[in-house]
């Protein structure tokens, strides 16, 4: 146990230092600082929006785990103010024309909470990932419970034909959610944006025209 703290400490200066050296390297990180997003992930979504067409003007969409709120910003640039509706585990700052909630997606309370706010959506968007523990297993396993919770808002929120991007960490039990996925849209696609890093084991499914 006691060895157990220093080690801990390390890692996680290690992980920081990391992390600095791959921010002042990573061009979508200083693009997403000098266009005025609040995270690079912004172009994860572009790149998907522009590859898959999955926003309309109009359009009502839904944000889950969406904080720091790059994937909000580029949503109601797409369908407009007032039309994007946004949750996080954690508090957020705001962003004009989005409708910002905190809370958990794997309490089904909030989960039937946000689906009568929100109304009948047209677009499910989910980036929400679950805190790195580094055991790619244990990662993939928590990633995918929160994709199958993004995918059961589809169920109670989801118009017929609407669409649905939704990210997961690769791993053994990703066919199986494909599958799934695959079940209730009309067309599925997995796709890794060139915007994720490559060292990632992110994947996004992209599924359009909800079966309902
Ligand atoms: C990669 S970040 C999202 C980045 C965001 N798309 C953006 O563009 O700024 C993943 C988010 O998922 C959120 N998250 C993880 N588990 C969640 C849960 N159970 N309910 C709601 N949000 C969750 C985290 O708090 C985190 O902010």
């Amino acid at each position: 146990m006691r060895i157990d703290f220093p080690l801990k400490l390390s890692t996680s200066k290690v992980y920081i230092e990391l992390m600095c050296a791959y921010k002042r390297k990573d061009g979508y990180y200083h693009k997403a600082k000098e266009e005025g997003y609040r995270s690079r992930a912004i172009y994860k979504l572009k790149q998907i929006d522009e590859k898959f067409y999955v926003f309309d003007q109009g359009d009502t969409v839904v944000d889950l785990g969406a904080a720091p709120g790059s994937w909000s910003e580029y949503a109601v640039e797409r369908v407009g103010k007032d039309n994007v509706i946004a949750i996080d585990l954690v508090r957020m700052r705001d962003i004009e024309g989005v409708s910002i909630y905190q809370g958990d997606l794997t309490d089904d309370e909030v989960l039937n909470r946000l689906s009568i706010i929100a109304g009948e959506v047209d677009v499910v968007i989910s980036d929400m990932a679950p805190d790195i523990s580094g055991n790619y297993s244990m990662d993939h396993a928590r990633s995918l419970y929160l994709a199958q919770r993004a995918l059961k808002f589809c169920d109670v929120a989801l118009k017929k034909g609407g669409h649905f991007v939704v990210k997961i960490f690769q791993g053994e039990d990703f066919k199986n959610f494909l599958e799934d996925v695959k079940s209730q849209f009309s067309f599925v696609k997995a796709h890794s944006p060139k915007a994720s890093r490559e060292s990632s084991s992110e994947m996004y499914i992209i599924g359009k025209g909800y079966k309902g």
